[in-house]
């Protein structure tokens, strides 16, 4: 969602602007647009549609001289998405030019204010109001100007921003919305997220809330919002930098499925010592974790879905009651917390707009929040009282299968942590079940064995209209996620039910040749599911059935069936999500669609 590059130093910044752009489109985006100083003069370009556009009328920016700049992608939140309201913003005299990811939320009356006082405006957009209003304070000290501005508006945001007067500096400054940056020896950069500067620098800052950043070609130096000098220290980043590369295939989103057995080792293996769960991140004591009373997970998207599933893996197995919640809901319905309950938030990128808020929500409640969280120093990663992070490395494709994966496994692992200090399972028990764990990554290697066999499938379904994904217990959890996998990124409707639900009105949309997808992975709830086989098979429904090997009299009852190795019922959904990540990628590809960035949605959700 947005995303921000920028740079000042001794290259051309405009190609290295478009290629730390190119490497934020997952974020999602339908406009692009840059600001080049070159001297005393700022230059904008901006174009509706994808980055290439730029790199055309640019020639790769090698048209565009100058040695600072700032680029943004934008995912339009108010105002079309038009040449007219992409970013770069700038004062009406054009020499003050602004990029900006988050909502300015007061900027209607800031905008009447300013009209008031003379101001025009072109575009549509909250961003506007930000030049203009840097403009109002500007009386020759750029930090003097970018504190008032960030004291009026309200809102999230992360800017970047130029001043034609100051040729050598470039400005920067977040609230809520992430932003980073870094020095080489090639200049200064500003970024929303680490892919765009991997090439350039290992070691990133994490801009605070409400901070600015003042970059030269050589140093940034970082103030408050009321202007005092803050001291910071870099972080390393550890990921390799091919990890954001395709390295051979056609998606990321495939290369990311193929990442999968690597991401549950890495997320699995650092946690398991002499037979027993560690984790050191959690901070809790067994006598801590007896006295949590009840568990709130909160989260969005697959996250949530991933929460959905360990709803029924801590209450089966550590017998402690679980509440899941979306973010967005969550925050607004001022939840009942108890300081003895244990929230845990869930997300890859660590920065949903929704959940950080969610975040801060149960903190003011007095309740500790663990974080399940992929990107390190993240917003949510900070935020959080305790972090456990997801090892999958980059996620770049905006269906998230890799990171889905490895937060199932974080959770697992939670679970058993749980039922083990509340003596609900013996030490051998728990033993046993991390056994199990440990032989998941082959398994789903064994799974991804069946991507031929599943893309064929695909092929036959790329004209379907609607889908309906069925199961019961973690079976509805696998299902949900795998409904989402296909409509997000083939656009075909797609709805997941409980499947004892369907009686209750789903069952009159079943007509000849409807697919319906069946998990049946829970042995205490097969017959059940198999009886709800029967019914949608009767009206006409085409039944696709992933379920256990060994479970061969599905056949009966299924049109076309996927076996999962055998696992502990409280993992299936590790394996059974497989095929199913596939099938929704190999209806896109089919479809002849950008699997890796489908219309309209973004990867990382900084706005409400
Ligand atoms: C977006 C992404 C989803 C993701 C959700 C939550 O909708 O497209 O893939 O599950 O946000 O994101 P998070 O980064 O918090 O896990």
């Amino acid at each position: 969602m947005c995303g921000i590059v920028g740079f000042i130093g001794k290259k051309q910044a405009a190609p290295i602007i478009l290629d730390g752009l190119s490497r934020l489109e997952y974020r999602g985006y339908d406009s692009a647009g840059m600001a080049i100083a070159d001297g005393n003069t700022i230059r904008v370009v901006k174009a509706v549609g994808r980055l290439d556009i730029l790199v055309e009328m640019t020639h790769n920016g090698e048209t565009m001289k100058g040695t600072a700049g700032i680029g943004h992608t934008r995912w339009a939140t108010h105002g079309q998405p038009t040449d007219v309201n992409a970013h770069p913003h700038t004062n009406v005299s054009g020499t003050i030019t602004v990029v900006h990811n988050g909502i300015i939320e007061n900027y209607l009356p800031l905008r009447k204010m300013l009209q008031s006082r003379g101001y025009e405006f072109k575009s549509e957009t909250d961003t506007e109001v930000v030049p203009q209003l840097i403009d109002y304070y500007y009386k020759g000290d750029p930090l003097e100007a970018i504190q008032k501005t960030l004291h009026r508006i309200e809102g999230s945001y992360s800017l970047g921003i130029l001043f034609a007067d100051r040729p050598g500096e470039l400005y920067a400054a977040r609230k809520s919305s992430p932003l980073i940056c870094a020095v080489s020896d090639d200049g200064a950069f500003i970024a929303s997220d680490v892919p765009a500067l991997l090439k350039y620098s290992r070691s990133v800052y994490y801009i605070g809330e409400e901070e600015i950043a003042k970059l030269t070609e050589r140093e940034i130096s970082f103030y408050d919002v009321d202007g005092v000098e803050t001291e910071k220290t870099p972080t390393e980043i550890k990921w390799d930098s091919s990890a954001a590369e395709k390295g051979g295939y056609e998606f990321f989103m495939l290369k990311e499925i193929y990442e999968e057995p690597r991401t549950v080792r890495e997320t699995l293996n650092p946690r398991i010592r002499d037979s027993r769960v560690e984790i050191e991140e959690l901070g809790m004591s067994d006598e801590e974790i007896k006295a949590v009373r009840c568990l709130h997970i909160v989260a969005c998207g697959s996250a949530y879905h991933a929460g959905m599933t360990s709803r029924y893996v801590f209450e089966g197995m550590a017998r402690l009651p679980v509440d899941v919640d979306i973010a967005s809901e969550f925050r607004y319905r001022n939840p009942i917390l108890d300081p003895s309950d244990l929230v845990i938030v869930i997300s890859q990128s660590g920065e949903t707009a929704d959940t950080l808020e969610a975040l801060r929500v149960a903190k003011s409640k007095g309740c500790t929040v663990l974080a399940i969280v992929n990107v390190v120093g993240s917003s949510i990663a900070r935020e959080a009282d305790r972090v456990m992070y997801t090892w999958a490395g980059p996620e770049i494709s905006v269906a998230t299968t890799k990171a889905y994966s490895a937060q199932l496994i974080a959770l697992y692992l939670l679970s058993i942590k749980f039922a083990s200090a509340r003596g609900v399972i013996s030490d051998a028990e728990a033993g046993e079940l991390l056994e199990e764990l440990k032989k998941l990554p082959d398994q789903i290697e064994l799974m991804l064995g069946s991507r031929e066999k599943i893309q064929r499938f695909a092929n036959r379904y790329v004209a379907a209209r609607d889908v309906f994904f069925i199961g019961r217990g973690i079976d509805y959890a696998i299902s949900l996620e795998g409904s989402l996998k296909l409509k997000e990124i083939s656009y075909i409707h797609s709805e997941a039910y409980a499947a004892g639900e369907l009686k209750h009105g789903t069952i009159s949309l079943i007509e000849q040749g409807t697919l319906v997808a069946a998990v049946a992975t829970q042995k205490e709830l097969y017959q059940k599911i198999i009886s709800n086989i029967v019914e949608v098979r009767s009206r006409g429904a085409f039944v696709l059935a992933v379920t256990n090997v060994g479970n061969s009299e599905i056949e009966k009852v299924a049109d076309y069936v996927i076996y999962i190795p055998e696992t502990n019922p409280y993992f299936t959904n590790s394996l059974a999500i497989i095929p199913l990540q596939l099938f929704g990628y190999y209806v896109s590809l089919g479809k002849g669609f950008d699997v890796d960035h489908p219309r309209n949605l973004a990867k990382s959700v900084t706005v409400e």
